[in-house]
């Protein structure tokens, strides 16, 4: 099926992670501006999570604008005690549509399981926001010959039951694609999230045959079309290459016209 042909409506997600400052908001004011003129016909979603400081400034800008914005991670509790860390409610207040759970760098940096990133999930829930599930294997998984078994387990164990369509999205990204530059080829890309189709229609049913599954490690203006045209991908979930509005955009204009 080509991407015309797509019942899922895609969404394209930046992940600044710990870059950009108050004068990044030129980047996303341009990116608002592309979707509000030549992209005005663009079949998708598109969404910016940046560094948690900027993101009330970028709501105050660019809020009930087309671009949407979400938070790179959250607390699983509403408040309290814990030093550092930012409730899913807070992310909404200060603009959030969604959150960003269980990215690789959390997972690794944080030693974040897969129990606590279903808890941030939840959390994401209980504030009103989607939920961003990341999962994917990492270079000595794919070595072994386990992506599949890691992939299915993760998804297994970080989903929370009442995911929907609506409030969750997936986002598979091998670990040792993220900012290498180094991609699945299209064929591994497809039958990853073909599986990962499988298990979301086991666990979810109808939910899970509508839920978007987001590519991400190292997608970039030259490779987009190619993964962005594989079957059960709905859109990608961007690192580095969605720090500067023209990278982005030419990511983004995959959808445009569809
Ligand atoms: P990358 O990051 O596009 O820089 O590889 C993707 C991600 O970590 O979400």
């Amino acid at each position: 099926m080509g991407i015309a042909g797509r019942k899922i409506r895609p969404l394209v997600a930046g992940n600044w992670k710990m870059n950009g400052d108050k004068a990044s908001l030129a980047e996303a004011e341009a990116v608002r501006d592309a979707l509000l003129g030549p992209f005005a016909s663009l079949a998708a979603d598109v969404m910016i999570a940046p560094p948690v400081t900027l993101l009330a400034g970028f709501a105050a800008a660019l809020g009930g604008g087309p671009v949407l914005l979400a938070g790179q991670d959250c607390h699983p509790r509403p408040c309290g005690a814990h030093t550092g860390d930012i409730a899913a409610e807070m992310l909404k207040e200060s603009g959030a549509s969604a959150v960003i759970v269980g990215h690789s760098e959390r997972r690794a940096d944080h030693g974040e399981t897969n129990a606590e990133v279903r808890a941030k999930a939840e959390a994401a829930h209980r504030a009103g926001i989607g939920a961003i599930v990341c999962i994917g294997e990492t270079k000595d998984e794919r070595i072994a010959g386990l992506t599949l078994d890691v992939v299915r387990r993760q998804l297994k164990e970080s989903m929370p039951e009442i995911s929907t369509a609506a409030n969750t999205v997936l986002a598979y990204e091998p670990v040792w694609a993220i900012g290498t530059g180094l991609t699945p080829t299209a064929e591994d890309v497809k039958d990853v999230h073909a599986a990962i189709r499988d298990v979301l229609v086991d666990l979810f049913g109808m939910e899970g045959d509508k839920m978007r599954i987001l590519y991400g490690g190292s997608v970039k203006p030259d490779n987009a079309a190619v993964l962005m045209a594989v079957e059960n991908v709905d859109g990608a979930l961007v690192g580095g290459a969605s720090l500067k509005a023209s990278d982005f955009l030419a990511i983004v204009r995959t959808y445009v016209g569809e």
